[in-house]
């Protein structure tokens, strides 16, 4: 899909924050607080009324898949859900077939991939708005949902201190852009050979983004208004847990961490979480955790991005 030079943000491709400006950024985030508040308060706004998206996974996914389905059911509209055994991409026909069949019947298509190079080709076939729902380089969604959060939690974005913890991974990737969008300062904290996307780094850094890269975990978190951690062990790396056990080695979170925030901070997770290697299930249940805020607000997030792409109605 080709990206129009207009301010609406309608039958664009989200597959990386860094496509967007800092007001696109502002807008997705503006337009789910908004629907969200409609839904808390009864308000049914149908404005994807005979909409239909595709959702293609290759790999598997409880939050993202869910809430892409509920929230567009809930605005009106439907999902197909296409999974790599349905179609078989790539193997039965060429992901240049299945772009051109699917942008025959539907409005947008929702793909989590393992290379990040099937969804841009895809983007690049499919004449109508192709989504990121996690690729092994980048999980924008996750992000946004995270953000949402954020700007509930604390007001404002631009003064916050993350503290990444964990693997430079593609959700560790989507922090440094969201932050870049943001103007919020980033610190990670990753064990040699596990460091974020260098690409993905000099991008934002090229964009005046603050991020620095550390190699002491309870130096990234002191201080910190958000402690954040994502899985050693992502999917597709499962082959390589021995060596990540203990390249993560000291990387745990605990609640014996959260003293050692600021005193407004709070942990996040984007989940599925692997208890006893990135965090205990204390300190997912612990009063300073919102990660279960960030899993509802998946579903309010997927409606600000379904809106901004697929109607005319959002512009930065
Ligand atoms: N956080 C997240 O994307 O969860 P799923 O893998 O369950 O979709
Ligand atoms: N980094 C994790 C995120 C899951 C939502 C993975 O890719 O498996």
């Amino acid at each position: 899909m080709s990206q129009p030079p207009n301010n609406s943000l309608r039958d664009r491709d989200l597959l990386s924050l860094a496509d967007l400006t800092s007001g696109e950024f502002h807008a997705i985030l503006d337009e789910s607080l908004a629907l969200k508040r409609r839904w808390k308060e009864g308000d049914r706004p149908q404005l994807l009324d005979n909409t239909t998206i595709a959702m293609i996974f290759e790999k598997q996914s409880l939050r993202t898949r869910s809430t892409f389905d509920i929230a567009m059911y809930q605005l009106g509209g439907h999902s197909v859900l296409l999974s790599q055994n349905y179609i078989g991409w790539g193997v039965r026909e060429t992901i240049r077939d299945v772009a051109h069949n699917l942008e025959r019947w539907v409005d947008g298509i929702m793909a989590r991939t393992y290379g990040h190079a099937t969804l841009t080709e895809l983007a690049e076939h499919a004449d109508v708005p192709v989504i990121n729902g996690l690729s092994d380089l980048l999980h924008p969604c996750q992000l946004l949902a995270d953000y949402l959060t954020l700007k509930e939690t604390f007001g404002r974005l631009d003064d916050l201190t993350i503290a990444f913890v964990g693997d430079g991974n593609n959700v560790c990737n989507s922090h440094v852009n969201a932050a870049t969008q943001a103007g919020a300062s980033l610190r990670i904290a990753c064990p040699e050979g596990f460091d974020p996307n260098p690409g993905v780094l000099r991008a934002a850094r090229a964009r005046g983004a603050e991020i620095s890269v550390l190699r002491d975990p309870r130096e990234a978190a002191s201080g910190a208004d958000v402690l954040y951690t994502d899985v050693w062990i992502s999917m597709g790396h499962e082959e390589e847990s021995e060596r990540r056990r203990k390249a993560f080695k000291g990387y745990t979170i605990t609640p014996e961490w959260f003293s050692e925030l600021s005193s407004r901070g709070v942990f996040m997770h984007d989940l599925p979480a692997h208890y006893g290697e990135e965090c205990t299930e204390e300190a997912v249940y612990h009063e300073r955790s919102v990660v279960f805020d960030q899993a509802e607000n998946r579903l309010h997030a997927q409606k600000g991005v379904l809106v901004s792409l697929l109607t005319g109605t959002v512009e930065a």
